[in-house]
């Protein structure tokens, strides 16, 4: 009996140094101190011994083992309970990453915003147009160089009655679809991504996104376009700012000019004549073109049911992107696509 005590003892250490979690030891424990372990097997043992001494020698012996045993493996118990609960204050925390819009959300829902807040609303169209509605309808003839293939992505799908089908190359069709189903009075703002095959460089990307407007009612005339124009331009840039509005041609707009503000970086234009400084911004010039605008083409609401005599609208179309650029001196505008995080994180809100 003695050798199977010590035998039993060894191997309870050498069980005890193979534990490696919490399980192990319930293990170990049911294996030793159980109802079926070897222990009691030796207690039942004793019980067969004739002599009383035998009997009480032996049962101590055994006695004392198991209480070794047991209380070994409650010491250890103890000890993975506290290191499971120990807070390590210490520890670094996981970092949590909040993530943000995307700066070109950022600007395309302000300037959105400016706009309802004057009664216009947002309509989007839709990315896949026809000619009649990127093209024909907004007076753009069949010989404008818009329309060659050079210019434009025309998808591989047989034409239809409207013509080919394309991806729209400016928001501009959203005027045509709007108009064509509803009647004046209307103040329409319509965002949306556009697409030219243009080669992409620092102010070029075959995708970028316009922000389309335009108002129709009976009496509108070119003093409203100013208005909404410099409201606007005033409240995205800054109250200083100036507009200044330039002749010049768009086949759906008659008359049509070209929208620039004065420099927001280099403010050169309120330094006067022999200020020196090339700016990187307005390369001196002082003016920055941000949108072109005009008077509805007469036509433009024939084509879309309106009557011509008795309406009339403005209408005004400008890039998100380039606007964006302008506004945070980003000389860039693939910086907007690469999902550069360093990039991005600077614009968060
Ligand atoms: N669609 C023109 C472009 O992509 C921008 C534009 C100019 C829109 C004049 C207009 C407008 O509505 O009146 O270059």
């Amino acid at each position: 009996m003695e050798k199977e005590i010590s035998r039993l003892e060894e191997e309870f250490q050498k069980d005890l140094s193979l534990v490696k979690s919490r399980e192990d030891l319930e293990k170990l424990r049911i294996k030793y101190l159980g109802r079926k372990s070897p222990i009691n097997q030796l207690f039942t043992q004793i019980t067969h011994l004739e002599n009383r001494e035998e009997k009480a020698l032996w049962g101590k012996n055994v006695n004392s083992l198991k209480e070794k045993i047991s209380s070994i493996i409650e010491e250890k118990l103890k000890n993975a309970e506290i290191k499971e609960d120990r807070l390590d204050l210490t520890f670094p925390s996981s970092q949590v990453y909040l993530g943000s819009l995307h700066i070109l959300s950022i600007v395309n829902n302000s300037i959105c915003s400016i706009f309802e807040r004057m009664g216009f609303i947002v309509i989007e169209g839709g990315e896949i147009e026809d000619e009649k509605h990127n093209f024909s309808s907004l007076n753009i003839h069949l010989q404008h160089p818009s329309r060659d293939v050079f210019d434009t992505f025309y998808l591989d799908i047989p034409e239809g009655n409207e013509g080919r089908l394309l991806l729209r190359s400016h928001t501009s069709p959203s005027q045509i679809r709007v108009m064509e189903k509803n009647k004046p009075p209307l103040a329409v703002i319509s965002p949306g991504r556009v697409y030219r095959p243009d080669k992409v460089d620092a102010s070029h990307s075959f995708m970028f996104h316009q922000i389309e407007g335009f108002a129709v009612d009976k009496g509108i005339n070119f003093s409203h376009l100013k208005g909404v124009l410099t409201y606007f331009a005033k409240s995205f840039f800054s109250s200083e700012v100036e507009v200044r509005f330039r002749p010049h041609f768009f086949p759906f707009t008659e008359p049509s000019v070209e929208v620039d503000v004065s420099c927001i970086i280099c403010k050169s234009k309120h330094l006067g004549k022999g200020y020196e400084h090339k700016c990187s911004v307005c390369r001196g010039k002082g003016w920055l073109e941000i949108l072109g605008a005009g008077m509805i083409h007469p036509q433009v609401l024939k084509n879309c049911g309106i009557d011509s005599k008795r309406y009339t609208g403005f209408a005004f179309g400008m890039g998100v992107d380039r606007i964006a650029m302008l506004k945070y001196g980003i000389d860039d505008i693939r910086l907007f696509y690469q999902n550069d995080i360093r990039f991005l994180e600077q614009f968060y809100i």
